[in-house]
């Protein structure tokens, strides 16, 4: 997908105001039924300015098979474009000190900075079903409330945020399905979660088999 230049080139030169690098653009079929969002970029995508390609990139394609999806039937993006770092300082081998810049959760404004992009893309791409993968993504879509432990493997159905005047949230004028799920990073730092992660696609299967959305 393309943006039009002057949506994203202000949002772009905003990045230097935050810890925020690279950008990686949406990835996948453009009028595909479902659209996945996730949270912000890795190291990895800032690389190959693909979204998904690193070690979280490998879990949902797991996920994705278990639903018999594959990427090119899908739209996949994230409520950030570009890498939220952190720093931490770092002895090297040598006993130098360095600063290493981990990925980390984007912040409020960064999710508000980058939410132009991402209402942009939802209304080109007019996805029948919303997949929110994590918290992050639940929350900027529908609700701060909202949780993924609550709110996993069943749609959610109404109206999303979308950014107004004043940078602030008001609800679109649309209505949206959205199905929320673990992002596939949780599973690094919670197994337990495994079960409930592969019967949400499980389910996921069902739903568009039925095409109950
Ligand atoms: N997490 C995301 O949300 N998106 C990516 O592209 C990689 C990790």
């Amino acid at each position: 997908m393309t943006y039009p230049r002057e949506l994203i080139d202000p949002i772009i030169a905003k990045n230097a105001d935050f810890d925020l690098e690279g950008f990686v653009f949406g990835n996948g079929d453009f009028t595909p039924d479902i659209m996945l969002i996730g949270e912000a970029p890795g190291e990895v995508e800032i690389r190959t300015g693909i979204p998904f390609t690193g070690r979280s990139g490998k879990e949902l394609d797991k996920t994705l098979a278990i639903a018999g999806l594959t990427r090119d039937q899908i739209y996949i993006t994230s409520i950030v474009r570009s890498r939220p770092f952190g720093r931490k300082m770092m002895i090297d081998k040598t006993g130098k000190k360095i600063v290493k810049r981990p990925n980390r959760m984007p912040k409020t404004q960064e999710i508000l900075l980058h939410a132009p992009l991402l209402d942009y893309e939802i209304s080109q791409v007019k996805p029948k079903l919303i997949v929110a993968l994590g918290g992050c993504a639940l929350k900027r879509l529908i609700d701060n409330k909202m949780t993924i432990s609550e709110s996993h493997g069943r749609v959610w159905h109404g109206k999303i945020k979308q950014i107004g005047s004043n940078s602030k949230y008001v609800a679109s004028e649309q209505e949206y399905h959205v199905f929320p799920t673990f992002h596939p990073a949780a599973i690094f730092y919670n197994r337990k979660i495994a079960t409930d992660l592969m019967t949400d696609w499980e389910k996921l299967k069902e739903i568009l088999a039925k095409k109950t959305f």
